[in-house]
C-alpha cells in the first residue's frame, strides 16, 4: 500500500505576512480541490517551486498548519538564501506549484497523556500543526520555543491556542535565558518528546530523553534535492542502514538514528 499521498498543484498565497525580521507566514489555498482529501499529517513537508525561476530545484517546505474549514494551508518561511527569500517576497495572489504531502509525518499514537514538543528557530514550523491535531485527539501538549531574542520567537500564540507554551531566548529578552536544552520544564515528566529544529539541537535533546527514558521523534532537515527518494542526496545513517529522510522521514525516532 502507498505509504503517503502524493499530489502536485498549485496554491494561491491569500496571505504573506512578514511575522519577524526574515521569517514569513503564507497562508495558502489550492486553486483547485479541498486539502481535507488529501489525508495530510503533521510532520509532511511540500517541495515548493521557488517563483521567477529563483533555484532550478524545488524547496522543502514543512506543512506548518492546516486549517480545513479555510481549505488553507500555512507555510512559516525562514529567508536562508534564494529560494526562500523569492518565496518570502510573493505578493498576495500570487500562485506557486507544490507537491504535496510529502514524508512520514510524527507518530501521534505515541503522544501519550503529556506529550512535550519542542521547536528551535524556523523548527517551529512543523509542531503547530502537530500540537493542533493532538487538541484535537483530547490532548494538551506543553511546547517548548527556542529562538535568539524575543523578536524571533515564532507563532507563540497560536502555540498556545492549543498548550503551555515555554521559551526560551540565547540574550534572555523573552522566557528563560539560554537555549531551550537549559529551560527547566526539562526537569518535568512527559510522556513523549517531538522535536524539531537545528541539529545540534535535536541531538541535544535527544541525548536529554535518553537520559530520562523518554521517547522522542526529531524531525531531520537534510538537505534535499527531489524530496521523492530518487536522488539519494539526503541519505541518514540509521539502524536500518542508509535510508532517504526526504521518503522515510523526515521524523525518525531516536532509537532509529545513530546519534
Ligand atoms: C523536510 C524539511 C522541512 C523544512 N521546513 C522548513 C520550513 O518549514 N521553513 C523553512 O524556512 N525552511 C525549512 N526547511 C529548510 C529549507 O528547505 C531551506 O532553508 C531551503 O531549502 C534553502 O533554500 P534557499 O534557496 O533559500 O537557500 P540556498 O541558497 O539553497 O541555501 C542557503 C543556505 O541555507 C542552507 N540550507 C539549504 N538547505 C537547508 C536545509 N535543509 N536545512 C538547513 N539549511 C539549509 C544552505 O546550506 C545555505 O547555507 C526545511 C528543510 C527540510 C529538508
Ligand atoms: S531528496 Fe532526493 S532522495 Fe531525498
Amino acid at each position: 500500500m502507498e505509504k503517503y499521498n502524493k499530489r502536485m498543484g498549485d496554491f494561491r498565497i491569500t496571505e504573506n505576512a512578514a511575522i519577524a525580521e526574515n521569517y514569513s507566514l503564507l497562508k495558502l489555498i489550492p486553486v483547485e480541490g479541498l486539502l481535507s482529501d488529501s489525508a495530510i499529517r503533521p510532520g509532511q513537508f511540500v517541495q515548493v517551486v521557488t517563483p521567477n525561476n529563483a533555484t532550478y530545484l524545488r524547496r522543502p517546505i514543512s506543512i506548518c498548519y492546516i486549517d480545513n474549514d479555510a481549505n488553507e494551508m500555512w507555510l512559516l518561511i525562514r529567508k536562508a538564501g534564494d529560494g526562500t527569500r523569492a518565496l518570502c517576497d510573493q505578493p498576495n495572489g500570487a500562485t506557486i506549484n507544490m507537491i504535496y504531502s510529502l514524508g512520514n509525518g510524527f507518530d501521534l499514537s505515541e503522544a501519550g497523556s503529556s506529550p512535550l514538543l519542542i521547536g528551535g528557530g524556523v523548527g517551529v514550523a512543523p509542531l503547530l500543526n502537530l500540537g493542533a491535531e493532538l487538541n484535537r485527539q483530547g490532548i494538551k501538549p506543553t511546547f517548548l520555543l527556542g529562538a535568539r531574542s524575543a523578536k524571533d520567537v515564532l507563532l507563540a500564540e497560536e502555540f498556545a491556542k492549543y498548550g503551555d507554551v515555554h521559551v526560551s531566548t540565547e540574550d534572555g529578552s523573552a522566557g528563560e535565558k539560554g537555549l531551550v536544552t537549559t529551560n527547566t520544564i526539562l526537569n518535568s515528566e512527559f510522556t513523549h518528546i517531538y522535536c524539531c529544529g537545528p541539529m545540534p539541537m535535536m541531538k541535544a535533546i535527544a541525548k536529554i530523553a535518553r537520559e530520562k527514558s523518554t521517547p522522542c521523534e526529531v524531525s531531520l532537515e537534510n538537505v534535499m534535492a527531489c524530496g521523492v527518494g530518487a536522488c539519494l542526496c539526503c541519505v541518514e545513517k540509521t539502524t536500518a542502514g542508509n535510508v532517504c529522510v526526504c521518503k522515510e522521514g523526515p521524523v525518525f525516532n531516536i532509537d532509529q538514528l545513530l546519534w
